[in-house]
């Protein structure tokens, strides 16, 4: 008895193995669990064993039977990965691909995160033209003919007084020739200058503000830009006010923040001063006012530009400006 189940054993599972198809395997099932099938008259001929036999004997069957069920059980499921990878041609067990997806460029986000800032305290957001005239870049911000920064090195000429902007500021002169105060506009951009190395690109971008008004003073200018900082960056960020020129303000200051990177002791990014400049600032040069046709007795305003992505490198500590550019995949979509 032992034998012969042994045998029939070795043999049923030989014949689940070497099965090519659902049908083979079909008839093999016939054959030993059918009505007739060989395991299945072992279990009807264990009545007529010795008593003493049929519990070893009954165990035995049992457990070819197991063992012919689960072999059986895993090659079905072989064989119809089989069929399906032959119909579709994909192996289903690999893992799946996952689909890309898209990311905002980390630009978006701050340039984002600046205007929403800016329009909680209540600035409306304006956009203006990239290709500019020389008018609006320069002559109306009070910049002297004779400045620096309208050499042709510093900015890109499209004619003899068309430019590419080599800032924001220009939409004050086109806000305020618009407009009568009060205001408070905030304008997101991109602009343009001949420059490139690590810290510079060609394009970037920056946000200006604009706050125009009766009895605005440098003292609103402060508790703004102030308030700014401590929301982009943390509440207990220190800034500085550092006396200094643009042609359009006066008095005009640079604002300054404590390094993020090593908090004030002195580090690489902020070259040893604790420092970090990322506005410029002041209050609205008369002369300005005058080509708006405003009443400078009594109007007064203040002004900043900031860069867009000098803020985002020290938010997410990225050394070098001209990753941004790049599109390189695995760093702009860690932000
Ligand atoms: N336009 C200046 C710049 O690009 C920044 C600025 C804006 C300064 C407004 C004062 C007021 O550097």
């Amino acid at each position: 008895m032992n034998k012969a189940i042994e045998d029939i054993q070795k043999e049923s599972l030989e014949e689940i193995d070497n099965a090519k198809d659902l049908k083979e395997l079909d008839s093999i099932t016939v054959k030993y669990t059918g009505k007739k099938g060989f395991i299945t008259s072992f279990s009807k001929n264990l009545s007529n064993l010795p008593s003493e036999e049929r519990p070893a004997a009954g165990k035995k069957v049992n457990e070819v039977r197991t063992a012919f069920e689960s072999a059986l059980a895993e090659k079905i499921v072989s064989i119809k990965r089989e069929i399906e990878e032959a119909d579709t041609g994909i192996d289903v067990s690999l893992p799946g691909v996952r689909p890309a997806q898209g990311a905002l460029h980390p630009v978006t986000i701050i340039t984002r995160e600046i205007c929403s800032i800016f329009s909680s305290m209540g600035f409306n957001i304006a956009e203006g033209p990239e290709v500019e005239t020389d008018y609006y870049n320069f002559e109306a911000l009070n910049f002297p003919h004779n400045h620096p920064a309208r050499e042709m090195q510093d900015t890109y000429y499209v004619s003899e007084n068309i430019l590419l902007r080599t800032h924001t500021s220009p939409m004050q002169a086109r806000v305020m020739e618009k407009e009568k105060p009060p205001l408070k506009y905030i304008v997101p951009g991109k602009v343009y200058r001949c420059d490139s190395d690590i810290t510079h690109t060609p394009m970037f971008h920056q946000v200006e503000g604009l706050m125009v008004d009766e009895n605005i003073s440098f003292g609103d200018l402060k508790g703004v830009l102030t308030s700014f900082i401590h929301q982009i960056f943390d509440e207990d960020t220190s800034l500085r006010f550092r006396p200094s020129f643009f042609p359009f303000t006066e008095p005009s200051a640079e604002v300054d923040i404590r390094c993020v990177i090593c908090r004030g002791k002195g580090c690489r990014v902020c070259s040893q001063t604790g420092w970090l400049e990322i506005l410029g600032s002041g209050m609205v040069h008369p002369g300005v006012f005058e080509y708006a046709g405003y009443d400078t007795e009594v109007i007064t305003g203040f002004a900043f530009g900031m860069g867009v992505e000098r803020i985002a490198m020290l938010k997410y500590g990225i050394d070098d400006i001209r990753k941004y550019y790049e599109n390189d995949i695995r760093f702009l979509g860690q932000f």
